[in-house]
């Protein structure tokens, strides 16, 4: 067998790697294998290609890719071992930039290199449309990242006309790229390139941050589709199989995202959802209206004559970081021969599949966690919800109130439960921004305080019970 085709049959191999790792990375229990099943389907790869033969020549500058690679090695493992769950999503964002700015480099470079060789239009094409969606891709995770991580506001920036404004910078780049194909200018493509990452910063300035994990999901399909352009300039089957499978992947769970909080894709990338706060916020005032608030303790007896509890996580445990303690109440009140289940709404928390993560941290066994749906079949006989710093996500209004903003959201309908418990630090709404009626609701009681607080003070209470 030939050293090609033995590399081919090594790069087949790997994209096998990557399918798996996709049905693996479909449910809990099989997506850490899933991941680890595609990490060793990309070393495979990767050390194929330092075996890879060019028109009959090896391959060139090995130490400096090894040297690029050990740069990349230092900073990202850290990075990636050490980042706080809550960062999660500015870490996918800075990876999904350098993703995109490399598939530009690449497809800038082969650009400079073909354009001599007096190429056919679909290559050029080809070439360009890496360079575009790459410098796109690259300078938007880059607002996405500044934004997740305040260093900026992460309110929807906004100015008159910058829909418009937007379009013409996208209309340029399509002219751009029909006269660099018909003239082969090199000097329009460094303009491109400018404008490419002009318009990416533009599309994500207005888009407020808590949409921007479902944009990251957008950018992450929009940077396979730069690395699947790369892969046709490079002659890479590897790639353009890699590179689709983002692309495509990117774009479900883009839609699953979108579909979760019951608005359009549109409407999450142009409507600048969150720049308004319709619920009055913060903890009472000369004309609040009451509510029922109670201590840790108070809910540690409910709990105790409960015999069925669903507990309903959402971001505030993950800025708590109460997922271990929740699990001990968890584990205590089963001892104690109550049922308890933990119900899991898609778009809880501010990344796909934050509350399983979370969970799975604090050992959570996996049979506890139920879907939507299953979990709204069981609240209607549950004795107790306990909401755990969710707000968004149990919000009736999704379901009750027309004029709602997030009207047509799936939710988890805690209401259906005998009694209602909230645990979260104040009056202030969830992330859309609005109120939530079921926090007046006379079976609803408040537990005020940060969320790790009060479950530690509610497991001592179901101990003493
Ligand atoms: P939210 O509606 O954002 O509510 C979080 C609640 O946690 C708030 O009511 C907050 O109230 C409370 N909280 C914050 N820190 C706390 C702490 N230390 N201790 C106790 N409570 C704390 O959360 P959700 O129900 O998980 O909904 C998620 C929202 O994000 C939805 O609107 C969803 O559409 C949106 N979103 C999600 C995603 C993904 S992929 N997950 C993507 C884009 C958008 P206090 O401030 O009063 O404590």
């Amino acid at each position: 067998m030939s050293r090609a085709t033995l590399i081919d049959l090594l790069y087949l191999f790997s994209a096998t790697t990557f399918l798996l790792a996709l049905k693996g990375l479909g449910s809990p229990k099989r997506a850490r294998v899933g991941n680890f099943t595609a990490a060793f389907g990309m070393l495979v790869a990767v050390v194929a290609t330092f075996f890879k033969q060019t028109d009959g020549h090896n391959l060139r500058h090995i130490p400096l890719m090894i040297l690029g690679m050990a740069i990349g090695f230092i900073i990202a493992v850290p990075a990636a071992r050490f980042v706080k769950m809550t960062a999660m999503p500015q870490l996918v964002a800075i990876f999904n930039g350098v993703g995109g700015g490399a598939a530009a480099l690449v497809s800038l470079t082969e650009f400079i290199h073909i354009k001599s060789t007096h190429p056919a239009t679909y290559v050029t094409l080809e070439v360009l449309l890496g360079v575009l969606i790459g410098t796109f891709s690259f300078s938007g995770s880059a607002i996405a990242y500044i934004k997740l991580q305040e260093l900026i506001t992460g309110r929807p920036i906004t100015y008159p006309g910058q829909q418009i404004i937007n379009a013409l910078f996208g209309v340029a780049s399509l002219v751009l790229i029909i006269t660099i194909l018909v003239n082969g200018s090199e000097g329009l493509l460094w303009i491109l390139l400018v404008l490419a990452f002009i318009l990416g910063a533009a599309f994500v300035l207005p888009i407020g941050g808590a949409d921007v994990p479902v944009l990251i999901s957008l950018l992450n399909s929009f940077t396979g589709l730069a690395v699947a352009a790369s892969g046709f300039t490079l002659g890479s089957n590897l790639l353009i199989v890699a590179g689709t499978l983002v692309g495509a992947s990117g774009i479900f769970l883009t839609r699953l995202m979108s579909k979760a909080m019951g608005r359009s894709l549109s409407n999450v990338l142009f409507s600048a959802f969150g720049s308004v706060v319709t619920a009055s916020g913060g903890e009472g005032g000369a004309d609040a209206r009451p509510v029922r608030s109670g201590t840790p303790e108070d809910i540690g007896v409910l709990l105790g004559i409960a015999s069925s509890v669903v507990i309903i996580p959402g971001y505030g445990l993950a800025v708590a970081q109460g997922q271990h303690v929740l699990r001990e109440l968890g584990e205590l009140l089963e001892a104690k021969g109550i049922e308890v289940s933990y119900a899991i709404h898609p778009v809880a928390g501010r990344m796909p599949g934050h509350m399983n993560v979370l969970l799975a941290e604090a050992n959570v066994p996996y049979e506890q966690l139920k879907e939507m749906d299953e979990a709204n079949s069981e609240l209607t006989t549950a004795d107790v919800a306990l909401v755990v710093g969710a707000n968004d996500t149990v919000n009736p209004a999704a379901s009750d109130d027309k004029t709602s903003p997030i009207y047509g959201m799936p939710i988890i309908h805690a209401d259906l439960a005998e009694n209602v418990v909230f645990l979260k630090r104040s009056m202030r709404p969830g992330f859309a921004g609005i109120e939530n009626e079921l926090l007046y609701n006379p079976k609803t009681t408040l537990v005020f305080g940060d969320a790790k607080d009060t479950l530690t003070k509610m497991v001592a209470a179901v101990k003493a019970n």
